[in-house]
């Protein structure tokens, strides 16, 4: 133990010389193991971890590219309830009642079984070394890339939680009827700003939506009057007119659907925004439109931002040290 301990010191300090005479980058306190568990990388602890996690995400993208979408608003999903704690994950117990049947993640939530799958190859290659949370984390930065998006270091080290909160996730996922102001105050609430807003809408350049969610655009009006697109408008009728109007899903790009980019944000300019959440970003503010039209001329800006904002929520709330703990199912807590 003394010499894992030395060991540690050593690696610490090695990392911080490398840290001053380079560029900052992100510390791996874990090699220390349960003593100081910080945020770092798994590079000592588990080097094969992001590399199963990559492919398990390639895997089951290649076989329905949808699944990126899913899977990165897992993450999402999760750091708003009470942080990034895999709480997103949980089932129901005597206990508690799970975030799952929540009103925006009922029936619409999707790619439990890939944590699955990571998480049970990763117990047997490195037990009880990489959380749940860890794991949505990586594997929402995976999908980004896997669509075209930009790539980033994600901080590791987060801890499961013991618990989950349907009434938080019903109360902190910003509905997509919401005005700028809720958005704005939802983000607020969790610690993120209008900019982090607006960079994260992004996401939805990829995905897609079912009818329900964007019912009040089949009007041709909006909190700020006529729709500048009615074509787009006639055509989420003609789509959500029919029987299977409950399920009958609209891609949030329509341009581009599968691909990260900034399209969707140039969608926003010409009226075709599929949420309300998402087209107000343009009609109910100066503040979100200039950043809109941004995005939407530039597309490098918008992803170094989507990057910034995506480590800012990735670092909410999260559970280190002794708190929490990692799960070895991502569905139960130990
Ligand atoms: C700004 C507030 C937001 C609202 C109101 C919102 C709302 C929604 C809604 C209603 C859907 C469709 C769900 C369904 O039909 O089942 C959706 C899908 C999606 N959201 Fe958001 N969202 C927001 C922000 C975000 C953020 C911050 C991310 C990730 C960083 C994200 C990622 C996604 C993705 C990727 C999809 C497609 C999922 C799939 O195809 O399975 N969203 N969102
Ligand atoms: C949004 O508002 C419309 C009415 O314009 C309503 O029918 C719909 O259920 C609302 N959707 C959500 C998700 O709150």
């Amino acid at each position: 133990m003394a010499t894992y301990l030395g060991f540690c010191v050593l690696v610490t300090m090695l990392k911080l010389a490398i840290a001053f005479a380079n560029t900052p980058d992100t510390f791996n306190e874990s090699a220390c193991g349960e003593i100081s568990v910080g945020f770092g990388t798994y590079q000592d602890i588990c080097p094969e971890a992001e590399p199963i996690i990559f492919s398990w995400v390639e895997k089951a993208v290649a076989e329905d590219p949808r699944m990126a979408a899913s899977l990165l608003r897992l993450h999402f999903h999760d750091c708003f309830v009470n942080g990034c704690d895999a709480s997103v994950l949980l089932d129901d117990t005597q206990n508690f009642v799970g975030e799952k049947t929540a009103a925006p993640n009922l029936n619409s939530l999707r790619g439990f079984e890939v944590i699955d799958a990571i998480k049970s190859e990763l117990e047997s290659v490195c037990p009880q070394t990489i959380s749940c949370a860890d794991i949505l984390a990586t594997v929402a930065r995976d999908s980004v890339v896997l669509s075209g998006g930009p790539a980033w270091e994600v901080q590791k080290g987060r801890r499961d939680s013991l618990s989950a909160s349907k009434a938080a996730a019903n109360n902190n996922i910003p509905s997509p009827n919401s005005t700028v102001a809720t958005l704005v105050a939802k983000f607020e609430n969790v610690g993120l700003a209008l900019n982090d807003m607006v960079a994260l809408s992004g996401a939805h350049s990829i995905g897609k939506a079912r009818c329900p969610t964007f019912s009040a655009r089949l009007q041709g009006t909006n909190q700020n009057g006529p729709d500048n697109n009615l074509d787009f408008v006639a055509s989420l009728q003609q789509l959500c007119s029919g029987s299977d109007s409950n399920s009958a899903l609209a891609h949030l790009d329509l341009v581009t659907p599968a691909t990260f980019d900034n399209q969707y944000y140039i969608n926003l300019l010409s009226g075709q925004g599929l949420l309300p959440s998402d087209q107000v970003l343009v009609g109910g503010g100066e503040q979100t439109r200039e950043i809109v039209e941004t995005y939407a001329e530039d597309p490098f800006v918008f992803f170094e931002d989507f990057k910034i904002s995506m480590l800012k929520m990735g670092s909410l709330g999260v559970l280190t040290r002794s708190n929490g703990e990692i799960r070895k199912n991502c569905r139960t807590t130990n």
